[in-house]
């Protein structure tokens, strides 16, 4: 369990996060959203234990981070995935990168080398094994992005907006790796796109320092989740029985949707507001 009580953090005069808590039970998949600066990055670099809380506690398996000896420790079991797997790449070709991390804790040779097999045969990375992160596509980083830390064991992981950069096809290969880790591992899954968030066994919403949730899935259309423009609208439109579905469509036609809808919905509040 990986959890943050009553938690408030600020980096300079400002408070950013205010009195927040949220708790990851094992095997679960959390995802979360909130608008830009809203805090989401610095909310799970403090479930990461890589930010200290000015107040509140942050706790890996009960242990907390205010006994520094021990929390260093937990510390290793979490593992993130940024937005941008550039900054992350340390070696020269995608099997080094693999066995990396496997080097620097002692593992044997043998073993690392079986896992690295392991690891390019799950995700099919093969035939990019000698190639160098650095040349690879947006999505194929990615994917080693996520490969190298999943090497590692992680028991729970962090997954930082890694779709934000990705061109549709690539966002559907990690959400589908995301999907394949389910129940296997924690996972904390941060995400702008509503079509991506409603994965999440529970979803939470950040803005402006205030944690809302958990919500499930099938109640996202019914509450009206103002401060994200796209779902907002789409509740109205599930209130007013023209949006019927269950799911969240994928951004593009997220915004088909709306452009059809958009007139039709203002011409009625004009008609409420002449009643
Ligand atoms: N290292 C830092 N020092 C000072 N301010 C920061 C730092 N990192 C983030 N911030 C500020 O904190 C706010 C939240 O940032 P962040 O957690 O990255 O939000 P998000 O991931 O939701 O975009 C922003 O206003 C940002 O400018
Ligand atoms: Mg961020």
């Amino acid at each position: 369990m990986i959890e943050l009580q009553n938690v408030s953090f600020r980096y300079e005069e400002k408070p950013l996060l205010r009195d927040l808590s949220i708790r990851i039970n094992d095997g679960e998949l959390v995802t979360l959203t909130g608008p830009n600066g809203s805090g989401k990055t610095t909310l799970a670099l403090l479930l990461a234990g890589i930010l200290q809380p000015q107040e509140g506690e942050a706790m890996i398996d009960g242990i907390k981070s205010s006994k520094p000896k021990e929390f260093e420790a937990k510390r290793r079991d979490v593992g993130i995935v940024f937005e941008n797997p550039d900054n992350q790449f340390i070696t020269t070709s995608v099997e080094r990168e693999l066995a990396f991390g496997l080097e620097n804790v002692g593992i044997q040779r043998e073993e690392i080398r079986k896992r690295v097999e392991e690891s390019l045969k799950r995700f099919s990375l093969e035939d990019l094994r000698f190639r160098s992160p650095h040349t690879l596509s947006g999505g194929e980083k990615q994917k080693v992005a996520i490969a190298s830390i999943l090497i590692l064991a992680p028991r729970y992981l962090i997954f930082d907006e890694p779709t934000i950069y990705l061109d549709p096809p690539s966002r559907r290969t990690v959400l589908e790796i995301v999907q394949s880790l389910k129940g296997t591992i924690s996972i904390i899954f941060i995400s702008q796109f509503p079509s991506e968030i409603i994965v999440g066994d529970k979803i939470y919403f950040l803005t402006e320092g205030i944690l809302e949730g958990p919500i499930r899935k099938e109640e996202i259309l019914r509450k009206n989740l103002f401060k994200i423009p796209s779902l907002s609208f789409l509740h109205v439109l599930h209130e007013e029985g023209i949006y019927e579905e269950t799911d969240i469509p994928e951004p593009d036609a997220l915004c088909d949707v709306i452009e059809t809808h958009k007139k039709k919905i203002s011409y009625r509040k004009t008609q409420k507001n002449n009643v």
